[in-house]
């Protein structure tokens, strides 16, 4: 069976600046892979690459070995890979109940089924008591949830998620989790890009470590918490290896 996601050799450059260095990987069906580095590692751009919202300058992407590379954003969407925005990117005029159909929309012309697709989605993220709220009245861990359920909503085989835990509090960050694993049980591949270590560490089956650009590490979580050159680059600092 081929992976569910596979980058060849995918770089992209801005100017002078390689923010992709011919990465290569694989995402398979079912497992939650993580995705960390340094800030400006390229750890966004990847993703922005792998959804169509930039087209890389060389390299190829398959999505269960069809090639998707150069496709639009909504195109991707259609054939399943769905994302959160490392800044939330929700209408925020909009009711939570109205942010939702409008991922549901991608499935169905109906506003009746997508309606419905959108408060089951709802009730699932925890969101459903607040659906008639306005978006922009939610807090920043709602917001987040928001965005996550829009996403949901399109019915997607493969979720990118971008620091969806960024400036959430510990007991937001363990619902955070624990959501990532339920989605994980609704047979949804999840990618995720995270600064949470312990998060990170105790969610993933799988991490890749990018720094500048380049890919420096792709192993299981207990090796990269001892991997020297992942150490050096960025966990040196901010996680402590227990024992
Ligand atoms: N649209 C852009 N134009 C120019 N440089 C960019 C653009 N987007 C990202 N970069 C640069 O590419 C590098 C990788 O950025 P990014 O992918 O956002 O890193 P990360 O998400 O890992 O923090 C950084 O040096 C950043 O400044
Ligand atoms: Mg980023």
């Amino acid at each position: 069976m081929p992976a569910l996601l596979r980058l060849e050799e995918v770089s992209k450059r801005f100017g002078g600046l390689v923010a992709n260095d011919r990465i290569s990987l694989e995402v398979q069906e079912g497992e939650i892979l993580g995705l960390i580095g340094p800030n400006g590692a390229g750890k966004t751009t990847l993703f922005h690459c792998i959804s169509g919202f930039y087209t890389p300058d060389s390299g190829r992407i398959f999505l269960r070995g069809q090639e998707i590379t150069g496709k639009s954003p909504e195109e991707i969407a259609q054939h399943g890979i769905a994302r959160t925005f490392q800044i939330v990117r929700i209408f925020k005029d909009l009711t939570v109940l109205d942010n939702t159909i409008v991922g549901a929309l991608l499935r169905t012309r109906s506003v009746q089924e997508a309606k419905k697709k959108a408060v089951q989605i709802l009730e699932f993220t925890g969101l459903k008591d607040k659906m008639d709220r306005l978006a922009a009245h939610l807090t920043i861990a709602d917001k987040k949830r928001l965005e996550l359920s829009r996403a949901l909503a399109t019915d997607p085989v493969l979720l990118l998620l971008d620091e969806t835990m960024a400036g959430l509090n510990p007991q937001e960050i363990k619902e955070a989790v624990d959501l990532i694993r339920a989605i994980r049980e609704r047979g949804i591949t999840v990618f995720v890009v995270e600064h949470v270590m312990e998060a990170i560490m105790t969610v993933c089956d799988r991490i890749i470590v990018l720094d500048y650009g380049r890919k420096i590490a792709d192993d299981v979580p207990a090796n990269i918490a001892t991997n020297e050159e992942v150490i050096k680059a960025y966990l040196g600092e901010r996680y402590h290896v227990a024992g």
